[in-house]
């Protein structure tokens, strides 16, 4: 398949980066890039050799900017709908990947794509990051999923304050309330997120893939089934050569050497 509007390239072994590529209008997430977006998605999820998506934005000015308003501007109720469906059917995709997904929030990270940011199991950002849910500013709620996760991350009173005025959260701020998990210098983000995307590929595949499954089910569930998905997964570890290598490796002061089965 080939993208009109990202570009979505395997740097090494396993580990795939997605860029949202509509750099002229700060990367923002109209329908087309949404099932762009989608499709890649589809391919990590299929691919067994898959690690880690690395998530960012053309350019060095936007991760991205927000739903596109352009697009959105005509919608009737009907058609808004189910924008809002689609994106919130993508970014749902991510939550539902088999590996891990990382933002690197290069810029803007507004609207649609705070949302995105979000819905990576996590995201570091360079320090001209700047996140926020302005949709208020445009007559608006939140489309993508912003009303439901900016409260599970940071807390429902800084959600609110933050949906409700507009404001927007400087990088040293989204580390301080827990959108990220690090900043770095602008030039630096990218190596960033290689790096943790090595670390992860380098750890035991199923052990990896599990823990993303278990913590993102974990989520929805009450903490007595969520644990009991938990032993599942602990026992299934436990039928893979990979385990055994792990342990073995502990055992004999080396580093452990994974195949993936
Ligand atoms: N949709 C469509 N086009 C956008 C856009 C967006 N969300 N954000 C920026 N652009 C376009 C601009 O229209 C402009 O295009 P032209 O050059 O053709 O005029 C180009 O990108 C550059 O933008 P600016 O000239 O505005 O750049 P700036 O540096 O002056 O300002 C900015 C940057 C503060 C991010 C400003 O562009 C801005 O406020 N953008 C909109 C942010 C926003 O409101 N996002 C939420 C969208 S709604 C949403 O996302 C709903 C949802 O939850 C699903």
């Amino acid at each position: 398949m080939t993208y009109q509007n990202i570009l979505f390239e395997e740097l090494e072994a396993g580990i795939h980066l997605l860029t949202v590529n509509r750099p002229k209008a700060l990367n923002a997430l109209n329908a087309e890039t949404l099932d762009e977006i989608a499709a890649a998605l589809a391919r990590v999820g299929q691919d067994p050799a898959a690690r880690v998506l690395l998530v960012t934005g053309a350019g060095d000015k936007a991760f991205v900017a927000g739903a596109d308003i352009a697009q959105m501007q005509a919608f009737d109720s009907a058609r808004a709908q189910a924008f809002s469906e689609r994106g919130n059917r993508t970014f749902r995709a991510i939550e539902l990947l088999p590996v891990p997904a990382i933002a690197l929030v290069n810029g803007y990270a507004l609207g649609g794509g705070c949302e995105l940011a979000m819905a990576c199991d996590w995201a570091i950002a360079s320090e001209r990051a700047l996140f926020g849910q302005p949709e208020v500013n445009l007559g608006v709620v939140a489309g993508f999923g912003g009303t439901q996760r900016l409260p599970r991350l940071v807390g429902r009173s800084l959600a609110m304050e933050l949906l409700t005025t507009g404001r927007l959260v400087k990088a040293d701020e989204a580390l301080r309330i827990g959108l990220v998990t690090q900043v770095v210098a602008p030039e630096q983000l990218r190596d960033k997120g290689l790096e943790l995307a090595r670390t992860i590929a380098a750890k035991g595949p199923a052990a990896v893939r599990l823990t993303k499954q278990i913590v993102q089910r974990g989520q929805d569930m009450d903490l007595v089934n969520a644990c009991q998905q938990e032993a599942f997964a602990f026992g299934l570890c436990c039928a893979t050569e990979d385990q055994k290598e792990g342990m073995q490796a502990f055992l004999d002061k080396r580093p452990a050497k994974f195949h993936g089965r």
